[in-house]
C-alpha cells in the first residue's frame, strides 16, 4: 500500500507539471521565432557533434535549451505557491518580524517571479536573464519553480532532464507557429487551486522541417 502510495505521488506530482512546462515553453517559442531559431540551432549543432543522438551528455551541453526552459517556468511556475509550516519561531534577520511556531505560511511564487524589481519587464520571455552571469546577480530565491530546501521537489534533476529531450525531440523536427485559435494572452484557469494551467488549453501549429 505504502509503495503503491509512493509511485502514485511520483507519477501525479511528475505528470501535468512536465506536460504543462513543455506546453508553456512551445507557445513562447511560437510568440518569439527568434528565440525557437536560436534553440534549434543550438541543438542541430550539438546534436551533430553527437552523431544525432539525444544523450545525457548531448542534453547537458544544451545551455541555451536550458535556460529557455528555465525562464518558461519563471514565466509559468506550475506550482504558484509554496507552503511551510515553521517546528519552532522564525525571527528575520534584522527585523522583529517572527513567525510564530506552527503558524502556515506561503511563498508566493508566481508573484515573486513576475515581481518587475527582481525581473525587469517581467511579462518579456528572455532566456538570456538565465545565463550563467546573469544568474548570479540575483539572489538564489528568487526563482523557485521546483521549491527549495528539504522538502523541495525530488524529481528535479528527472524533470529537467525529460523537459530538454521532449523539447530537442519536437524542435529538431517540426517549426512551432500560432495560428488563428491561439489565445495572445494567456488566459489562466481559475478552477485549479493551486496548478497554473491555460483556460482553453494552447493551440500551435506544428511544421515538419523539410530537412527531416
Ligand atoms: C516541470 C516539472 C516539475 C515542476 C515544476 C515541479 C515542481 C515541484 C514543486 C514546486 C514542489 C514543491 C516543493 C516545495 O514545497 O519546496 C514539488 C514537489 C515534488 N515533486 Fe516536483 N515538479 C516537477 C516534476 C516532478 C517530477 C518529474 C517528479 C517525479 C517523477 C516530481 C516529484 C515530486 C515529489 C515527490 C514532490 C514532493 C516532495 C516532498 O514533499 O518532499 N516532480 N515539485
Amino acid at each position: 500500500m505504502f509503495l503503491a502510495a509512493q509511485a502514485q505521488l511520483f507519477f501525479n506530482a511528475g505528470f501535468e507539471n512536465s506536460s504543462l512546462t513543455i506546453s508553456n515553453a512551445l507557445y513562447e517559442l511560437a510568440w518569439n521565432p527568434e528565440i525557437q531559431e536560436k534553440t534549434r540551432e543550438e541543438i542541430q549543432t550539438v546534436l551533430k557533434k553527437y552523431d544525432g543522438k539525444i544523450t545525457y551528455d548531448s542534453i547537458g551541453e544544451m545551455k541555451y535549451l536550458a535556460s529557455v526552459m528555465l525562464e518558461t517556468l519563471r514565466k509559468y511556475p506550475v506550482l504558484q505557491w509554496l507552503s511551510r509550516i515553521p517546528m519552532e519561531p522564525y525571527t528575520f534577520s534584522g527585523t522583529k518580524v517572527t513567525i510564530p511556531k506552527d503558524q502556515q505560511v506561503f511563498i508566493p511564487i508566481y508573484s515573486i517571479q513576475r515581481d518587475p524589481e527582481i525581473f525587469p519587464n517581467p511579462e518579456a520571455f528572455d532566456p538570456d536573464r538565465f545565463s550563467e552571469e546573469n544568474i548570479k546577480t540575483r539572489h538564489s530565491m528568487s526563482h523557485l519553480p521546483f521549491g527549495d530546501g528539504p522538502r523541495h521537489c525530488s524529481g528535479i534533476r528527472l524533470a529537467k532532464v525529460q523537459l530538454k529531450v521532449a523539447m530537442v525531440t519536437i524542435l529538431s523536427k517540426y517549426k512551432v507557429e500560432v495560428c488563428e485559435k491561439t489565445r495572445q494572452v494567456y488566459k489562466p484557469d481559475k478552477r485549479p487551486l493551486f496548478l497554473l494551467q491555460p483556460a482553453d488549453g494552447i493551440y500551435l501549429k506544428m511544421t515538419k522541417l523539410a530537412t527531416v
